[in-house]
């Protein structure tokens, strides 16, 4: 056939023409989704609040009298969950990992050096960047499941001089705690270095004191500690950090991620790009609900509802992966016993019990989240009785029974605080 038969015919009405891909079978999101949803306790993401699904359900202009009414009040509440009286706080549209890149693209470039301190996946991730930035990067990795210590970032600055020091408050792929964070950042300043703190699963679960513990960048993401919703996150400098800001070579290496740009929307109300409204509605719910609460019962109703599912899993006969003095109580991860498919355990969950937890990047666990919603006494009992009859199912020998009395014995008196 000629070519110039595939053209189109300018005579012809276009709408006339078919189109040359046809659409494909219709498939409706109800035949996709499960009948009864899912109870989501992996993780991340976490069950919202109404308040915040309500919100994620309104779009509005993103600029306009409104949106800045919206946007003064969600930097104000996040000074709040961030702990830090710094005026650069902003939301970025995109995943924690996008809030993680913002940071890192305003403190590394060519000739940069950067001491990654590796406690797993998420942590790594920051020095990824930074090596992708033309950074030179030095990761400081101890034992899988070991928390850094001061005593080696201190080593590490005997050694030589670093311009950034970046560290994950709580690492979620392996359930740790970064316990001598603040004196790692404090041993960080007195190099003169700047800080950069992962504190998406950590992030209103827990203290985390941006300012009093000297943090130059911290970040979080909205569908964890927060119970938002997936895909809008947090990012808040100090001002010593929006003065290494400004003095980044040009061209800059992002653009949607530039905070420069970004502060525009954030700081002046001007366009940057087309921002999420609704995610930033769904976030401003987020953010009113745990000032509402506050951080102090906020984080006791973590502590107390964690630390009663170890209880019980541990009453049940399974072991946690991570022990209790460095242990993250908003990620709890547990052993898989020898021989098991972890993989089989939650598909069992899923399948059977509709309850949804995490497996791992590798390692012999599984995960289950405790992060806002999640910490609620009814999903405790839900997901401990399902992990415990999934990996039965599996031949390990568990008392079920005596796992799910240890879990009410610890939650008794507690109902007010867990709920
Ligand atoms: C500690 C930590 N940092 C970063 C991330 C990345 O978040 P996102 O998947 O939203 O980019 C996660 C996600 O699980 C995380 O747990």
């Amino acid at each position: 056939m000629p070519a110039a038969a595939l053209l189109p015919d300018p005579q012809r009405d276009v709408n006339e023409m078919p189109s040359r891909v046809p659409p494909p079978p219709l498939v409706p999101l109800s035949t996709l989704l499960p009948a009864e949803p899912l109870l989501l306790m992996g993780a991340g993401p976490v069950p919202i609040p109404h308040a915040v699904a309500r919100a994620n359900g309104v779009v509005i202009n993103h600029l306009g009298e409104t949106m800045d009414k919206v946007i003064a009040a969600v930097k104000a509440m996040s000074r709040y969950a961030f702990q830090t009286n710094a005026e650069k706080v902003l939301g970025v549209g995109g995943p924690a990992s996008g809030a993680m890149e913002m940071a890192m693209a305003s403190f590394v470039w060519p000739g940069r050096k950067v001491l990654c301190l590796k406690s797993g996946t998420f942590s790594g991730r920051l020095g990824e960047m930074a090596l992708g930035l033309g950074g030179t990067v030095k990761f400081l990795e101890p034992e899988v499941a070991t928390p850094v210590s001061a005593q080696a970032v201190a080593d590490a600055f005997a050694r030589e001089r670093f311009d950034v020091v970046t560290i994950a408050q709580g690492e979620t792929s392996c359930g740790l705690l970064n316990v001598e964070l603040p004196q790692i950042a404090a041993i960080a300043r007195e190099h003169g270095a700047i800080v950069v703190v992962d504190a998406v699963v950590t992030l209103s679960t827990m203290p985390m004191r941006m300012d009093e513990w000297g943090i130059d960048a911290a970040v979080t993401g909205g569908q964890k500690g927060l119970s938002s919703i997936p895909g809008v996150s947090l990012i808040a400098f100090s001002d010593r950090a929006w003065k290494v800001v400004g003095e980044r070579p040009s061209p800059r290496s992002h653009w949607c991620f530039d905070a420069e740009r970004a502060w525009r929307f954030w700081g002046y109300q001007q366009y940057h790009y087309t921002a999420p409204v609704p995610g930033i509605l769904a976030l401003h719910e987020a953010l009113r609900l745990i000032c509402d609460e506050t951080l102090e019962r906020r984080f006791e109703r973590h502590r107390v509802s964690s630390e009663a599912l170890q209880r019980g899993i541990e009453a049940m006969g399974l072991s946690l992966f991570v022990p209790r003095s460095h242990r993250l109580n908003s990620v709890v991860a547990i052993t898989i016993p020898k021989g098991v498919d972890g993989a089989r355990v939650r598909k069992t969950m899923s399948t059977q019990y509709n309850v949804e937890i995490s497996g791992a990047f590798g390692l012999d666990v599984v995960r289950i989240g405790q992060m806002g919603e999640q910490c609620r006494s009814h999903n405790l009992f839900k997901v401990l009785y399902a992990m415990g009859m999934a990996f039965r199912k599996e031949g390990v020998k568990l008392d079920v029974a005596a796992g799910m009395a240890a879990l009410e014995e610890a939650l008794s008196g507690e109902s007010e605080s867990v709920g």
